[in-house]
């Protein structure tokens, strides 16, 4: 039986804690907030425990998962060396949305790291993360608490709804605050790979190391995928996603059109995450809307991202319409997502309004 325990965000109760530790420790699986989304934990040391996270999400076992810790001096328990690049990076982004990849300690089962010579390392901002990985006293091997292939969760309940009895405990303590993952920086290679946009802004990133981190996300559609979340379906909904690209107006314009041809001219039951400012537009014509916020809060449209993804598909919409936002601070893992769920299928707006 699953057990959902609330939780305080801010001031978790220690004894609930302990006893999600310890569960942790006897090798079971505690679903966990982290300031980005839910994370599914298992200890990070114990290779039937992780095998169980495998099981559970049905991931496929080539792909790794990061490794939660409370410090920066915990990063030797898990990694072989800790480069300077990654101590400028943690002084300023630790705890926070941000997962370095290094040199793999041997203690990491190879199932962690998928057999692979590097393993992924993460500080969470989250006092209950924090407080977990204290309590259970050892790393915590934590991919996104999601069924494969589908959106992330940033309630306790989108755990539940993809998950269910395969998890032990869920900690609830509400929405997270981030909404999109952590910005994973492989510290291994010269300069610094982007391997995926996230919670800190690539910009963060170079003014920290005062120099160039290189964005490889190109590389999967070359063929050559670092990082399986750059698969190009990865963060999918289970309707499709039409996303619409290209200069702001245009790209609004043609998204109401054909928001207008499927719901009026085909009588589809349409959904539209997009911005405040288009919602109000498309509402009229029928379409169910999950609305963003306002556009110049690029945070506000992360928390709501994947909420808003899952809110449509609850709603039994047969397609969904978005547009990419300005891809700025976070705006970059906003759309990097959005291109994702569409399987990176884009419409030129221009084409697409003529057409
Ligand atoms: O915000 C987050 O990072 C969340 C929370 C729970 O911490 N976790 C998360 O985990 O998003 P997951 O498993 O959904 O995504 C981890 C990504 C995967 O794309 C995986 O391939 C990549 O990290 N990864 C893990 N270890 C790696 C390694 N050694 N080298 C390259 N990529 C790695
Ligand atoms: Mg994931």
């Amino acid at each position: 039986m699953t057990r959902v325990v609330r939780v305080d965000p801010e001031h978790p109760d220690p004894a609930r804690l302990a006893e999600a530790g310890a569960v942790l420790r006897d090798g079971g699986l505690v679903a966990f907030p982290t300031e980005t989304v839910y994370g599914l934990g298992a200890n990070a040391l114990d290779p039937a425990a992780v095998a169980r996270i495998f099981a559970a999400k049905g991931r496929p076992a080539h792909d790794p998962l990061i490794v939660h810790i409370a410090a920066v001096d915990e990063a030797a328990r898990v990694a072989a060396a800790v480069p300077e690049r990654a101590r400028a990076l943690w002084a300023r982004f630790a705890p926070g949305p941000l997962t370095l990849i290094l040199p793999k300690h041997p203690a990491v089962p190879a199932a962690v790291t998928a057999g692979k010579p590097t393993v992924a390392v993460r500080i969470p901002a989250h006092p209950v993360a924090l407080g977990l990985i204290r309590a259970a006293g050892v790393p915590i091997a934590a991919p996104s608490a999601n069924k494969f292939g589908h959106t992330s969760p940033t309630t306790a309940q989108h755990v539940l709804d993809d998950l269910g009895a395969a998890v032990d405990w869920i900690l609830d303590a509400g929405p997270t605050p981030v909404g999109v993952e952590s910005t994973i920086v492989d510290v291994t290679v010269d300069p610094p790979a982007l391997l995926r946009p996230g919670g800190v802004p690539r910009e963060a990133l170079e003014d920290a190391l005062g120099g160039p981190v290189v964005w490889r996300g190109d590389a999967a559609a070359a063929g050559e995928v670092r990082a399986p979340g750059m698969l190009p379906r990865h963060y999918a909904p289970r309707v499709p996603l039409w996303l619409f690209e290209g200069p702001r107006a245009w790209a609004r314009e043609a998204l109401w059109q054909t928001a207008a041809q499927l719901a009026r001219g085909q009588g589809q039951r349409v959904g539209a995450l997009v911005p405040h400012a288009d919602a109000a537009r498309l509402r009229p014509l029928g379409v169910v809307v999950a609305d963003l916020g306002p556009e110049h809060d690029p945070a506000g449209m992360a928390r709501r991202l994947f909420a808003g993804l899952r809110d449509l598909e609850a709603a039994g919409v047969e397609v969904i319409l978005a547009r990419t936002v300005a891809e700025q601070d976070v705006g970059l893992a906003i759309a990097d997502r959005l291109r994702r769920a569409a399987a990176h299928i884009v419409r030129p707006a221009s084409r697409a309004a003529a057409s």
